[in-house]
């Protein structure tokens, strides 16, 4: 969709808030009036977030942009759900309202990328899940073969139907071209499915499986220069931690 950015000059006052947040300085004060000097710019928004007349629009959205006028949340709240928050492997056998999976989504939307190129596409898998779960199963039981002729550490080890996705209803395969934008919105995804109740685990090995079958390539569509960065697998938790885990202090440098 294209996205023209506008300023009413009646409105503008002149108080060069926008000039001074433009990352890209792109917009001048030419008679105490704010002015676009390019359209080829990143449309990061932050000239209309900032003008207090609201006097800078952005054409081309399907909503509003949301006022901020609700209180910050609690930082203590929020260090604690980190803190206890577990991957989870045991799922119940309940669906996930719509509704629910619309904040996931939001929440992923509304994430940051790298010069705001907006690369992020999900894959939502309802109905495919055991399809594609078919595919990467019986690709590691290969693997599998393979690594059990090399070391006897493997021998023991069980890839089951559900090695993948547990039994959990959903499964979001995040897709991009740049690993950190994807990984930044399965992370708001994961967090805003925690604030719901439901549990999160990143599958490593399915993304593994999505880089190496052809088949499954070719099932989720990946479009060209894109690839599968992460994956997460999402259902409400079948069991309650009743703590967190000690973690190490992470190793910071000040310098
Ligand atoms: C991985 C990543 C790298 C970024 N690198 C820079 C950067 O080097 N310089 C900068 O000014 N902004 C950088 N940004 C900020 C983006 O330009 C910004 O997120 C985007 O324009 C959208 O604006 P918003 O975060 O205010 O919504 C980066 C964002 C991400 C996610
Ligand atoms: S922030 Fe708004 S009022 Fe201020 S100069 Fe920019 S457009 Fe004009
Ligand atoms: S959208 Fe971002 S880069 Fe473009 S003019 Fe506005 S603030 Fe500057």
């Amino acid at each position: 969709m294209k996205h023209d950015i506008k300023i009413d000059v009646q409105k503008c006052i002149g108080c060069r808030q926008c000039i001074k947040d433009c990352p890209e300085q792109n917009i001048r004060l030419i008679q105490n009036k704010a002015q676009i000097q390019s359209q080829d710019c990143m449309k990061c928004g932050h000239c209309v977030a900032i003008c207090p007349q609201n006097a800078v629009t952005m054409t081309g959205f399907d909503q509003d942009p949301i006022q901020c006028d609700q209180k910050e949340m609690d930082p203590k709240e929020l260090l604690y759900t980190i803190q206890t928050n577990r991957s989870v492997r045991q799922f119940q056998k309940k669906e996930i309202p719509n509704d629910v999976i619309q904040d996931l989504l939001e929440a992923a939307r509304y994430m940051p990328t790298a010069r705001n190129m907006r690369d992020v596409e999900l894959i939502l898998l309802q109905k495919e899940r055991e399809q594609a779960e078919k595919i990467a199963v019986h690709l590691f039981r290969k693997l599998l073969k393979g690594l059990n002729l090399f070391s006897k550490r493997y021998r023991e080890f069980l890839i089951d139907d559900h090695f993948f996705f547990k039994k959990a209803p959903l499964v979001i395969v995040v897709v991009g071209k740049d690993k950190t934008n994807a990984v930044l919105a399965a992370s708001a995804m994961a967090l805003m499915a925690k604030a719901h109740g439901l549990g999160v685990l990143y599958s490593g090995f399915f993304t593994l499986a999505a880089h190496t079958s052809i088949k499954l390539k070719r099932m989720l569509k990946i479009p060209k220069g894109k690839k599968v960065q992460t994956t997460l697998v999402i259902g409400y938790p079948s069991i309650k931690y009743a703590r967190g885990v000690q973690r190490e202090a992470l190793h910071v440098q000040s310098r």
